[in-house]
Protein backbone atom coordinates (compact mmCIF):
# COMPACT_ATOMS: atom_id res chain seq x y z
CA UNK A 1 0.00 0.00 0.00
CA UNK A 2 1.37 3.31 -0.89
CA UNK A 3 2.68 5.79 2.16
CA UNK A 4 0.76 9.08 2.09
CA UNK A 5 2.20 11.93 4.40
CA UNK A 6 1.15 15.36 4.92
CA UNK A 7 1.79 18.00 7.15
CA UNK A 8 -0.64 20.92 8.10
CA UNK A 9 0.13 23.93 10.02
CA UNK A 10 -2.07 24.68 12.88
CA UNK A 11 -3.38 28.10 12.13
CA UNK A 12 -5.97 28.63 14.53
CA UNK A 13 -9.68 28.25 14.04
CA UNK A 14 -10.42 26.24 10.82
CA UNK A 15 -13.19 27.86 8.26
CA UNK A 16 -15.63 26.66 6.02
CA UNK A 17 -12.82 26.96 3.28
CA UNK A 18 -9.95 24.87 4.89
CA UNK A 19 -13.08 22.18 5.31
CA UNK A 20 -14.43 21.91 2.15
CA UNK A 21 -10.87 22.99 0.44
CA UNK A 22 -8.37 20.36 2.05
CA UNK A 23 -9.51 18.78 5.28
CA UNK A 24 -12.38 16.39 3.88
CA UNK A 25 -10.11 14.95 1.10
CA UNK A 26 -7.16 14.21 3.97
CA UNK A 27 -9.51 12.64 6.09
CA UNK A 28 -10.47 10.14 3.41
CA UNK A 29 -6.92 9.29 3.01
CA UNK A 30 -6.75 7.08 5.84
CA UNK A 31 -9.52 4.55 4.32
CA UNK A 32 -7.11 4.22 1.47
CA UNK A 33 -3.41 4.45 2.13
CA UNK A 34 -0.99 3.73 4.42
CA UNK A 35 -1.89 7.65 5.71
CA UNK A 36 1.33 9.74 7.75
CA UNK A 37 -0.61 13.45 8.83
CA UNK A 38 1.20 15.62 11.48
CA UNK A 39 0.92 18.79 13.04
CA UNK A 40 3.80 21.02 11.20
CA UNK A 41 4.84 23.58 14.53
CA UNK A 42 8.08 23.97 13.58
CA UNK A 43 7.11 25.26 10.86
CA UNK A 44 4.66 27.77 12.36
CA UNK A 45 7.73 29.03 14.82
CA UNK A 46 9.54 30.15 11.44
CA UNK A 47 6.65 32.92 11.41
CA UNK A 48 5.16 33.18 14.70
CA UNK A 49 5.93 32.75 18.13
CA UNK A 50 3.66 33.21 20.92
CA UNK A 51 3.95 30.48 23.14
CA UNK A 52 0.74 30.17 24.78
CA UNK A 53 -1.12 30.61 20.96
CA UNK A 54 0.64 27.74 19.55
CA UNK A 55 0.33 25.41 22.09
CA UNK A 56 -3.71 26.55 22.00
CA UNK A 57 -3.71 26.55 18.02
CA UNK A 58 -1.75 23.06 18.52
CA UNK A 59 -4.49 21.21 20.54
CA UNK A 60 -7.18 22.92 18.07
CA UNK A 61 -6.07 21.62 15.02
CA UNK A 62 -5.61 18.17 16.77
CA UNK A 63 -9.18 17.89 18.35
CA UNK A 64 -10.38 19.55 14.60
CA UNK A 65 -8.73 16.85 13.29
CA UNK A 66 -9.95 13.94 15.48
CA UNK A 67 -13.44 15.49 15.69
CA UNK A 68 -14.21 15.67 12.12
CA UNK A 69 -13.32 11.78 11.92
CA UNK A 70 -9.45 11.19 11.87
CA UNK A 71 -9.16 7.72 13.22
CA UNK A 72 -5.90 7.14 14.92
CA UNK A 73 -5.71 3.29 14.52
CA UNK A 74 -6.17 3.75 10.34
CA UNK A 75 -3.14 6.29 10.55
CA UNK A 76 0.67 7.57 11.99
CA UNK A 77 -0.61 11.12 13.79
CA UNK A 78 1.54 13.08 15.75
CA UNK A 79 3.17 16.77 16.36
CA UNK A 80 6.44 17.25 14.49
CA UNK A 81 8.10 18.52 17.46
CA UNK A 82 7.87 15.33 19.41
CA UNK A 83 10.02 13.83 16.70
CA UNK A 84 13.27 15.69 17.06
CA UNK A 85 14.90 13.26 14.58
CA UNK A 86 13.59 14.72 11.75
CA UNK A 87 15.18 17.89 12.72
CA UNK A 88 18.34 16.40 13.22
CA UNK A 89 17.86 14.96 9.63
CA UNK A 90 17.47 18.57 8.19
CA UNK A 91 20.88 19.36 9.22
CA UNK A 92 22.16 16.16 7.20
CA UNK A 93 20.09 17.37 4.21
CA UNK A 94 21.12 20.77 4.43
CA UNK A 95 24.54 20.28 3.10
CA UNK A 96 22.38 18.51 -0.21
CA UNK A 97 21.03 21.75 -1.67
CA UNK A 98 23.07 24.59 -2.08
CA UNK A 99 22.45 28.50 -0.85
CA UNK A 100 22.15 29.53 -4.61
CA UNK A 101 19.25 26.93 -5.27
CA UNK A 102 17.35 27.51 -1.81
CA UNK A 103 17.39 31.27 -2.08
CA UNK A 104 14.90 30.76 -5.63
CA UNK A 105 11.86 29.42 -3.03
CA UNK A 106 8.90 31.77 -4.32
CA UNK A 107 7.52 31.80 -0.51
CA UNK A 108 10.92 33.06 0.90
CA UNK A 109 11.28 35.19 -2.11
CA UNK A 110 7.57 36.87 -1.49
CA UNK A 111 8.12 37.48 2.30
CA UNK A 112 11.44 39.28 1.34
CA UNK A 113 9.95 41.18 -0.73
CA UNK A 114 7.01 42.09 1.71
CA UNK A 115 10.19 43.70 3.78
CA UNK A 116 10.51 41.05 5.88
CA UNK A 117 13.64 40.35 7.46
CA UNK A 118 14.23 36.89 6.96
CA UNK A 119 15.70 34.55 9.51
CA UNK A 120 17.88 31.03 8.83
CA UNK A 121 15.09 29.11 9.90
CA UNK A 122 12.76 30.80 7.62
CA UNK A 123 15.41 30.38 5.03
CA UNK A 124 16.17 26.73 5.15
CA UNK A 125 12.35 25.80 6.16
CA UNK A 126 11.97 23.86 2.78
CA UNK A 127 15.03 21.18 4.16
CA UNK A 128 12.91 20.84 7.77
CA UNK A 129 10.11 20.34 5.15
CA UNK A 130 12.20 17.58 2.89
CA UNK A 131 13.38 15.61 6.27
CA UNK A 132 9.50 15.33 7.33
CA UNK A 133 8.65 13.81 3.75
CA UNK A 134 12.10 11.75 3.23
CA UNK A 135 12.43 10.45 6.77
CA UNK A 136 9.44 8.52 6.65
CA UNK A 137 10.08 6.78 3.03
CA UNK A 138 7.04 8.79 1.49
CA UNK A 139 5.87 7.69 -1.75
CA UNK A 140 3.27 10.63 -2.35
CA UNK A 141 2.73 13.82 -0.74
CA UNK A 142 -0.58 15.91 -1.32
CA UNK A 143 -0.33 19.34 -1.04
CA UNK A 144 -1.77 22.70 -2.44
CA UNK A 145 -0.45 24.02 -5.25
CA UNK A 146 1.37 27.11 -3.60
CA UNK A 147 3.60 24.01 -1.81
CA UNK A 148 4.60 22.43 -5.10
CA UNK A 149 8.04 23.81 -5.31
CA UNK A 150 8.89 22.64 -2.26
CA UNK A 151 7.92 19.54 -3.07
CA UNK A 152 10.42 20.03 -5.99
CA UNK A 153 13.02 20.93 -3.49
CA UNK A 154 12.49 17.74 -1.39
CA UNK A 155 13.13 15.73 -4.65
CA UNK A 156 15.93 17.12 -5.61
CA UNK A 157 17.76 16.74 -2.03
CA UNK A 158 16.61 12.88 -1.93
CA UNK A 159 18.55 12.99 -5.20
CA UNK A 160 21.39 14.57 -4.27
CA UNK A 161 22.02 12.51 -1.29
CA UNK A 162 21.46 9.48 -3.29
CA UNK A 163 23.50 10.42 -5.81
CA UNK A 164 26.65 10.98 -3.17
CA UNK A 165 25.86 8.13 -0.13
CA UNK A 166 23.41 5.85 -2.45
CA UNK A 167 19.98 4.81 -2.21
CA UNK A 168 19.03 6.11 1.18
CA UNK A 169 15.42 8.15 0.28
CA UNK A 170 12.51 7.09 -1.46
CA UNK A 171 11.91 9.94 -4.25
CA UNK A 172 8.40 11.68 -3.31
CA UNK A 173 5.72 12.07 -5.77
CA UNK A 174 3.75 15.44 -5.13
CA UNK A 175 -0.34 14.81 -5.25
CA UNK A 176 -1.34 18.67 -6.53
CA UNK A 177 -5.11 19.07 -6.02
CA UNK A 178 -5.38 21.47 -9.51
CA UNK A 179 -9.08 21.80 -9.49
CA UNK A 180 -10.14 21.88 -5.71
CA UNK A 181 -12.45 24.52 -5.97
CA UNK A 182 -11.74 27.94 -3.85
CA UNK A 183 -14.44 28.46 -1.57
CA UNK A 184 -15.49 32.11 -1.60
CA UNK A 185 -15.79 33.91 1.66
CA UNK A 186 -18.50 36.25 3.18
CA UNK A 187 -17.64 38.96 0.65
CA UNK A 188 -17.34 36.92 -2.49
CA UNK A 189 -13.27 36.84 -1.99
CA UNK A 190 -11.23 33.74 -1.70
CA UNK A 191 -12.21 32.98 1.83
CA UNK A 192 -9.25 33.61 4.43
CA UNK A 193 -7.82 34.32 8.16
CA UNK A 194 -6.53 37.07 6.07
CA UNK A 195 -9.34 38.52 4.67
CA UNK A 196 -11.33 38.46 7.37
CA UNK A 197 -14.38 37.05 5.59
CA UNK A 198 -14.49 33.37 7.35
CA UNK A 199 -17.39 31.53 8.70
CA UNK A 200 -15.57 29.58 11.00
CA UNK A 201 -16.52 25.98 11.57
CA UNK A 202 -16.69 25.71 15.47
CA UNK A 203 -17.58 29.48 16.65
CA UNK A 204 -20.36 30.17 18.77
CA UNK A 205 -23.93 30.47 17.04
CA UNK A 206 -23.86 34.11 17.42
CA UNK A 207 -20.70 34.54 15.28
CA UNK A 208 -21.67 32.39 12.84
CA UNK A 209 -24.70 34.04 12.57
CA UNK A 210 -23.68 37.16 12.06
CA UNK A 211 -21.14 35.89 9.45
CA UNK A 212 -23.79 34.18 7.53
CA UNK A 213 -26.42 37.15 7.67
CA UNK A 214 -23.21 39.78 6.24
CA UNK A 215 -22.98 37.43 3.10
CA UNK A 216 -22.99 39.71 0.32
CA UNK A 217 -25.83 39.85 -2.07
CA UNK A 218 -26.82 42.00 -4.52
CA UNK A 219 -30.28 44.17 -4.20
CA UNK A 220 -32.69 41.82 -5.95
CA UNK A 221 -36.03 41.65 -4.16
CA UNK A 222 -38.13 38.99 -3.17
CA UNK A 223 -40.05 38.57 -6.28
CA UNK A 224 -37.38 39.27 -8.27
CA UNK A 225 -35.73 36.20 -10.44
CA UNK A 226 -32.20 36.15 -9.28
CA UNK A 227 -28.80 34.36 -10.59
CA UNK A 228 -27.34 31.62 -9.03
CA UNK A 229 -23.86 31.51 -10.72
CA UNK A 230 -22.77 34.55 -9.33
CA UNK A 231 -24.26 34.58 -6.03
CA UNK A 232 -22.05 34.22 -3.22
CA UNK A 233 -25.00 32.37 -0.98
CA UNK A 234 -25.54 30.05 -3.69
CA UNK A 235 -22.10 29.48 -3.71
CA UNK A 236 -21.52 28.82 -0.03
CA UNK A 237 -25.18 27.22 0.85
CA UNK A 238 -23.98 24.68 -2.26
CA UNK A 239 -21.13 23.25 -0.61
CA UNK A 240 -23.76 21.21 1.67
CA UNK A 241 -25.70 19.91 -1.30
CA UNK A 242 -25.81 16.94 -2.92
CA UNK A 243 -26.17 17.29 -6.73
CA UNK A 244 -30.52 17.42 -6.25
CA UNK A 245 -30.15 19.47 -3.60
CA UNK A 246 -28.20 21.78 -5.66
CA UNK A 247 -30.47 21.73 -8.62
CA UNK A 248 -33.76 22.49 -6.67
CA UNK A 249 -31.76 25.38 -4.80
CA UNK A 250 -31.44 26.90 -8.16
CA UNK A 251 -34.60 26.57 -9.35
CA UNK A 252 -35.81 28.41 -6.17
CA UNK A 253 -33.23 31.48 -7.55
CA UNK A 254 -35.19 31.28 -11.12
CA UNK A 255 -38.45 31.39 -9.51
CA UNK A 256 -40.07 34.84 -7.38
CA UNK A 257 -40.68 34.30 -4.03
CA UNK A 258 -36.91 33.47 -2.69
CA UNK A 259 -36.01 36.18 -0.22
CA UNK A 260 -32.40 36.71 0.55
CA UNK A 261 -33.06 37.56 4.29
CA UNK A 262 -34.68 34.04 4.65
CA UNK A 263 -32.27 32.20 2.78
CA UNK A 264 -29.53 33.15 5.13
CA UNK A 265 -31.24 31.74 7.98
CA UNK A 266 -31.96 28.53 6.32
CA UNK A 267 -27.97 28.49 5.58
CA UNK A 268 -26.88 29.61 9.29
CA UNK A 269 -28.95 26.66 10.26
CA UNK A 270 -27.83 24.23 7.74
CA UNK A 271 -24.08 25.23 8.55
CA UNK A 272 -25.07 24.50 12.51
CA UNK A 273 -26.71 21.08 11.94
CA UNK A 274 -23.72 20.08 9.91
CA UNK A 275 -21.38 20.38 12.40
CA UNK A 276 -23.32 20.10 15.57
CA UNK A 277 -22.14 15.89 15.63
CA UNK A 278 -18.44 17.61 15.23
CA UNK A 279 -18.86 20.67 17.49
CA UNK A 280 -19.94 18.15 20.20
CA UNK A 281 -17.38 15.52 19.76
CA UNK A 282 -14.78 18.30 19.35
CA UNK A 283 -15.94 19.70 22.73
CA UNK A 284 -15.57 16.22 24.36
CA UNK A 285 -11.65 16.26 23.50
CA UNK A 286 -10.70 19.36 24.56
CA UNK A 287 -11.83 18.52 27.52
CA UNK A 288 -10.58 15.82 27.73
CA UNK A 289 -6.74 16.29 26.92
CA UNK A 290 -5.49 13.19 29.07
CA UNK A 291 -7.01 11.40 26.47
CA UNK A 292 -5.83 13.13 23.63
CA UNK A 293 -2.50 13.05 24.93
CA UNK A 294 -2.40 9.10 24.66
CA UNK A 295 -3.52 9.20 21.22
CA UNK A 296 -0.69 11.61 20.39
CA UNK A 297 1.80 9.71 22.21
CA UNK A 298 1.17 6.73 20.42
CA UNK A 299 1.57 8.66 16.94
CA UNK A 300 4.87 9.52 17.59
CA UNK A 301 6.03 6.52 19.24
CA UNK A 302 5.00 4.90 15.81
CA UNK A 303 6.81 7.96 14.25
CA UNK A 304 9.83 7.55 16.13
CA UNK A 305 10.69 4.50 15.31
CA UNK A 306 10.48 5.28 11.21
CA UNK A 307 12.75 7.93 12.14
CA UNK A 308 15.38 6.41 14.64
CA UNK A 309 15.75 3.84 11.82
CA UNK A 310 16.43 6.03 9.45
CA UNK A 311 18.25 8.66 11.17
CA UNK A 312 20.59 5.59 12.39
CA UNK A 313 21.02 4.74 8.42
CA UNK A 314 22.42 8.13 7.76
CA UNK A 315 24.46 9.02 10.81
CA UNK A 316 26.31 5.71 9.82
CA UNK A 317 26.99 6.59 6.50
CA UNK A 318 28.08 9.64 7.16
CA UNK A 319 30.75 8.47 9.74
CA UNK A 320 29.15 9.57 12.71
CA UNK A 321 28.28 5.84 14.53
CA UNK A 322 31.00 5.19 16.87
CA UNK A 323 29.48 1.37 17.41
P1 LIG B 1 -5.98 31.10 5.32
O1 LIG B 1 -5.98 31.61 3.90
O2 LIG B 1 -7.30 31.32 5.97
O3 LIG B 1 -4.81 31.63 6.14
P2 LIG B 1 -4.51 28.66 5.34
O4 LIG B 1 -3.43 29.25 4.48
O5 LIG B 1 -4.22 28.40 6.79
O6 LIG B 1 -5.84 29.54 5.22
O7 LIG B 1 -5.02 27.34 4.63
C1 LIG B 1 -4.89 26.02 5.08
C2 LIG B 1 -5.31 25.10 3.96
O8 LIG B 1 -6.66 25.35 3.57
C3 LIG B 1 -4.47 25.29 2.69
O9 LIG B 1 -4.16 24.00 2.18
C4 LIG B 1 -5.37 26.04 1.74
O10 LIG B 1 -5.12 25.69 0.40
C5 LIG B 1 -6.77 25.62 2.17
N1 LIG B 1 -7.70 26.74 1.97
C6 LIG B 1 -7.67 27.90 2.66
N2 LIG B 1 -8.66 28.73 2.24
C7 LIG B 1 -9.30 28.08 1.24
C8 LIG B 1 -10.41 28.41 0.40
N3 LIG B 1 -11.05 29.59 0.51
N4 LIG B 1 -10.81 27.51 -0.52
C9 LIG B 1 -10.18 26.32 -0.63
N5 LIG B 1 -9.13 25.94 0.13
C10 LIG B 1 -8.68 26.80 1.06
N1 LIG C 1 4.74 23.69 4.63
C1 LIG C 1 3.43 23.06 4.64
C2 LIG C 1 2.33 24.14 4.63
O1 LIG C 1 2.57 25.23 5.11
C3 LIG C 1 3.25 22.19 5.84
C4 LIG C 1 4.22 21.05 5.84
C5 LIG C 1 5.32 20.93 6.62
C6 LIG C 1 4.17 19.91 5.00
N2 LIG C 1 5.96 19.76 6.35
C7 LIG C 1 5.30 19.11 5.36
C8 LIG C 1 3.28 19.48 4.01
C9 LIG C 1 5.56 17.90 4.72
C10 LIG C 1 3.57 18.26 3.37
C11 LIG C 1 4.69 17.49 3.72
O2 LIG C 1 1.25 23.87 4.15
Amino acid sequence: MKRFLTGLQPSGKLHLGNYFGVMKKVLEYQYNYDFYLFIANLHSITTFQDKNTLLENTYSAVCDFLALGLEPKRCTFWIQSDVPEVTEITWYLSMAITHDHLIRAHSYKDKVEKGIHPSVGLFIYPVLMAADILTFDTDVVPVGKDQKQHLEFARDIAETFNRKFGEVFKIPEPEIDEDTAVVLGIDGQKMSKSYNNTINLFDDEKKIKKAVMSIVTDSAGVNDIKDPDSSIIFSIYSLFLDESERRTLRERFLKPGLGYGDLKKELFQKIMDYFAPYREKRNEYLNNLDYVEKILQEGSRKAKELAQTKLKQIRNILGLERQ
